[in-house]
């Protein structure tokens, strides 16, 4: 076994003879001097090898990332690198083994210029950087310090399984064919959701547990088909024990690995709120900035576009970028209209304020209309403002994402900052316009709110849940809620959702029946490892905390996979694929 680590060693261990292993990172010929970077996990350690010393010659053969073994002596340094730990010394060579020959990368480590997909393809090479391999020893410091927490908290972790049948989480299900069971599929868990309720009814109380989900759903840069969670659940618990219990929990984690004292309890948002000021259920609180209703002074109003969407019924919000005006050229603004089409959006208006208002807008709207901008939005020379008029879930997705983008091209966002909050008060079914009717907003076992819940059936626009989001930065890193937990009220819920009484039991009953046996009050929540690390570790790119993601499509490009399996393999499974047409 390697005795040491590269970076164990300082200036006080001069004149120790070690014994040292690892990869020859960059070599560096003198013409007579030798010098080599040797890395291992730990990091770098210059060596050194003179001409007069036998093993010199071995050493001229040595080629980045050959494996190699050496005996030394440790000397001070001539030219210090205060960028290295080990910068104040290096490794006299006595004697030299190479371990094992490596051919040329297919990029170099030391200046990655590389497509991210040649990376991923040789993803074992790329782990070799510093810069992933730091982030995955922050994700092993993250487990560390969760499970350390909930251990002290009275949590046992217990694993639930990966082949069962499909939990309704919202997305698709990936499905396994059961070879035993002709015709039959296995689903992987979306989430341990049913698993730990059912353990909670099993009477465990407080479980928790770090596991891998699957989902078969559009990827974006915070979500990958498999992920994982810190999936947690607690009997005998209201609302409030949830929060404190995770609130606790993150903070501890944020202490141990970035030394930042986050100040409890965390703010509290409730969704309406979000969704008005930020258009988003998760509102990136790093900078200022929220959306601004104005649809009240353009009531009476002669321009016609406005005119229209409020007698359809629609609103007119806006932002104010402050002190931007110079900025925004015609050209610029073009591009954030192209943008919020995206959104569907069918405009952006806007105005320039000063002495003199241009814009867009500026011909086709009164000056009394001017003046209560002026008033309502505290306007001030060189602020620009950009409105949006059409069906509110259309005008708020679209502003919520102007938002973001603006302060992302303004440099608005506080850096190395962490800002988090709670959503709550999420309503119970959100409209599916693909599906022409009510889904669960969270998951069909999510508690209404008591108020609500004989309008389940009768109002469900206006029916609220005991679930709550944590949002930091702008990413949802959890989300979980109060349990229904009498029989009664699970069955009207499955009833509200459209599930006939057949259908829940042919998908849940075995679930429901478990209901019947003295459950207790239950609630829990799941955070996002994945998304913990992006945030902890600061990137964007959830592979980059992911020791072996898959691409956008979903596909390992490195073993390739998804692939096509033997006929042999199909027939056992039963199963015979369909030439496309
Ligand atoms: P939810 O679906 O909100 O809740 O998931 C919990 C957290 O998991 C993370 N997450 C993802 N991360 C990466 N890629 C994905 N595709 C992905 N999907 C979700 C998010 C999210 O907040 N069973 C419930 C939890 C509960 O109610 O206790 C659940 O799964 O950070």
């Amino acid at each position: 076994m390697k005795k040491w680590n590269n970076t164990f060693f300082t200036i006080s261990n001069v004149g120790e003879k070690v014994t040292l292993k690892g990869w020859v990172s960059r070599v560096r010929n003198l013409g007579g001097l030798l010098f080599m970077d040797l890395r291992d996990r730990s990091g770098i350690i210059q060596l050194m090898v003179k001409p007069e010393k036998a093993c010199y010659q071995k050493a001229l053969t040595l080629k980045n990332e050959y494996v190699i073994e050496i005996v030394g002596n440790i000397c001070k340094r001539e030219n210090k690198n205060p960028n290295l730990k080990t910068g104040e010394i290096e490794v006299e060579v006595e004697e030299l083994e190479i371990l094992n020959e490596a051919k040329p990368l297919p990029f170099d480590l030391n200046n990655v210029t590389a497509l991210e997909d040649t990376r991923l393809k040789y993803r074992y090479l790329d782990l070799r950087r510093k810069e992933l391999k730091e982030k995955l020893i922050v994700r092993h410091k993250i487990m560390l310090a969760v499970r350390n927490f909930l251990n002290k908290e009275g949590f046992i972790e217990i694993e639930t399984p990966i082949l069962c049948k499909s939990t309704p989480e919202g997305a698709r299900d990936f499905l396994v064919p059961a070879r035993m069971s002709a015709g039959k599929f296995y689903a992987l868990p979306q989430s341990p959701q049913l698993f730990k309720q059912l353990l909670m009814i099993g009477g465990m109380e407080k479980y928790f547990q770090i596991t891998k989900c699957f989902r078969d759903e559009d990827l974006r840069a915070d979500r990958q088909p498999e992920f994982t969670q810190i999936d947690m659940e607690m009997s005998f618990v209201e609302e409030e024990d949830v929060m404190a219990m995770a609130e606790a929990l993150i903070a501890d984690v944020f202490k141990e690995i970035k030394g930042v004292s986050i100040s409890l309890p965390l703010k509290r948002m409730t969704y309406d709120d979000a969704i008005n000021f930020y258009g988003s259920d998760k509102p990136d609180l790093r900078f200022d900035m929220k959306i601004e209703e104005v649809t009240d002074l353009f009531l009476k109003t002669d321009f016609t576009v406005f005119q229209n969407v409020i007698q359809e019924g629609g609103i007119i919000n806006c932002l104010v970028v402050k002190n931007q005006g110079d900025f925004y050229s015609r050209k610029e603004i073009d591009k954030l209209t192209e943008f919020v089409k995206t959104y569907k959006a069918n405009g952006l208006a806007w105005l320039k304020w000063g002495r003199e208002v241009t814009g867009s807008i500026s011909k086709v709207i009164s000056l009394e209309e001017k003046k209560s901008l002026e008033e309502k939005l505290h306007l001030e020379e060189k602020d620009c403002i950009f409105f949006i008029a059409s069906k509110r879930e259309i005008v708020k997705q679209a502003l919520g994402a102007l938002r973001l983008k603006l302060g992302h091209d303004l440099d608005l966002i506080k850096k190395e900052a962490y800002e988090m909050l709670w959503v709550v008060d999420f309503p119970s079914f959100e409209y599916s316009e693909e599906e022409k009717r009510y889904v669960a907003c969270h998951h069909p076992f999510t508690a209404p709110k008591e108020e609500d819940i004989e309008k389940l059936l009768t109002d469900k626009a206006h029916c609220y849940s005991k679930a709550y989001d944590i949002v930091i930065n702008g990413y949802e890193a959890g989300g979980g809620s109060i349990r229904i937990h009498r029989e009664e009220v699970q069955e009207k819920m499955f009833e509200a959702l459209g599930f006939t009484k057949e259908e829940a039991k042919e998908k849940f009953g075995f679930f429901l029946e478990a209901f019947q046996y003295g459950t207790p009050p239950h609630g829990g929540l799941a955070f996002g490892l994945d998304r913990l690390t992006m945030l902890l570790t600061g990137t964007e790119n959830i592979r980059d905390v992911i020791a072996f993601p898959k691409t956008a499509s979903g596909t390992d490009l490195m073993s390739e996979c998804p692939n096509e399996v033997d006929e042999k393999q199909l027939q056992e499974l039963h199963i015979q694929i369909k030439e496309e047409d």
